[in-house]
């Protein structure tokens, strides 16, 4: 991070005094300017101003009475029972035990390049409050081999506050991560981190698509912001950034979205937030998941319609870093060509002209070196960053 993300940053932390004026846009708006050409007006103004509701909120403790649906989003309700319970420090040493999951994928009409890709999925890292699955990650990180790093957000631990220690822990984490990195927003997560996230080479997909190109042929990347808490993705802008027919994933934060992506005509959705649980009784069968879903889309493989979902159970852990019957992971998905018809019922009219520019050529190495060009490609985002509708 350079000083001056960094003092960007820092001036902008929502809680301090400076990002909490009292003017919803404070008068010297320049990373907000930014924030806006980079995203458009509307998105970043219904973003930033639901988070400043929300923060507003959370400072007022009369105003953040526990209501008894919710107790179990009391970090001191929750440790006091597991230590009640006598589950604590088992259930703590459980956050830290992260087990690797290969998770073949088999997709109809996926391009022959992609046969064999490997796709490493990191979710739910909560890095500020979970500080042994964030060691524990940093040493699996170097051991692995993919092609592509995604990561389906929540890297903040509370829902509000600094965002300061989660950018240095995502840096530390960054740093382990070999070649291209796409992510998206959690309902933990602020706009204002994304700045940051992009001066470490991670890119933030924003209601938006990208192509990825190996040996010629082309698959696509979408993602869309959180749809649990603040809602505002938008699938149709999305999906219509895509040709028809054209094989794509989508990222989203929680897979509550399964019915819109499934009938957007996407063919993969990889999605996190539900934690698979953490807490779960004998059987990983979770007390809730904080999800409106069928609780068979609450962890691991299932589909809906012609589309294949896949949602993580996380990395790191919510409320407090304890996990029982629900053990952290990393996921490696492994794209696989399978036999049948292209999938996509996308019903949407292609965009004409769709922007190649931004195309992310893939070495075919796998952890190869395929981001050289990353700092072009940052400049590249910045620019067509500039020419998207306001
Ligand atoms: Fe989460």
């Amino acid at each position: 991070m350079t000083d001056q993300t960094a003092a960007l940053v820092a001036d902008r932390e929502l809680g301090s005094p400076a990002g909490r004026s009292t003017d919803r846009y404070p008068a010297d708006p320049g990373p907000l300017d930014d924030l806006e050409r980079r995203f458009g007006r509307l998105y970043s103004r219904q973003r930033l101003g639901i988070e400043e509701d929300h923060e507003a909120r959370m400072a007022a403790p009369h105003r953040r009475s526990l209501r008894l649906r919710r107790w179990y989003r009391s970090p001191a309700l929750v440790r006091r029972t597991l230590k009640l319970t006598g589950l604590y420090w088992w259930a703590s040493r459980n956050a830290g035990r992260i087990q690797v999951r290969r998770h073949p994928i088999h997709l109809p009409a996926l391009p022959a390049a992609f046969d064999g890709f490997t796709i490493l999925q990191l979710s739910d890292l909560h890095v500020d409050i979970s500080p042994a699955a964030m060691n524990r990650l940093a040493e699996l990180l170097p051991q692995l081999n993919y092609d592509l790093c995604v990561l389906t957000g929540d890297y903040r631990g509370k829902t509000y506050g600094p965002c300061k220690a989660t950018i240095e822990g995502m840096a530390r984490i960054r740093a382990n991560i070999c070649g291209p990195v796409y992510a998206v927003l959690g309902n933990h997560d602020s706009l204002r981190m994304v700045p940051a996230f992009e001066e470490m080479n991670i890119r933030m997909l924003v209601n938006e698509a990208e192509p990825l190109m190996r040996d010629g042929q082309l698959l696509y990347l979408a993602g869309i912001d959180d749809a649990h808490f603040y809602r505002v993705d938008n699938i149709e802008k999305t999906a219509l950034q895509i040709p028809h027919g054209a094989l794509s994933i989508l990222l989203s934060h929680t897979p509550e979205i399964y019915r819109q992506a499934a009938h957007a005509g996407f063919n993969l959705l990889l999605s996190g937030h539900t934690h698979g649980g953490q807490i779960c009784l004998p059987g990983a069968i979770p007390l809730t998941l904080d999800s409106a879903l069928p609780r068979r889309m609450g962890a691991g493989s299932w589909r809906y319609g012609r589309m294949t979902g896949y949602t993580s159970v996380g990395v790191g852990s919510s409320i407090v870093p304890a996990r029982i019957n629900c053990p952290p992971e990393i996921t490696l998905h492994e794209l696989r060509a399978a036999e049948g018809p292209a999938p996509s019922v996308r019903a949407l009219a292609q965009v004409e002209g769709v922007e190649h520019t931004r195309q992310h050529q893939l070495a075919g190495k796998k952890n190869g070196h395929a981001d050289r060009n990353i700092g072009d490609r940052q400049r590249q985002w910045a620019h067509t960053g500039e020419q998207r509708q306001q």
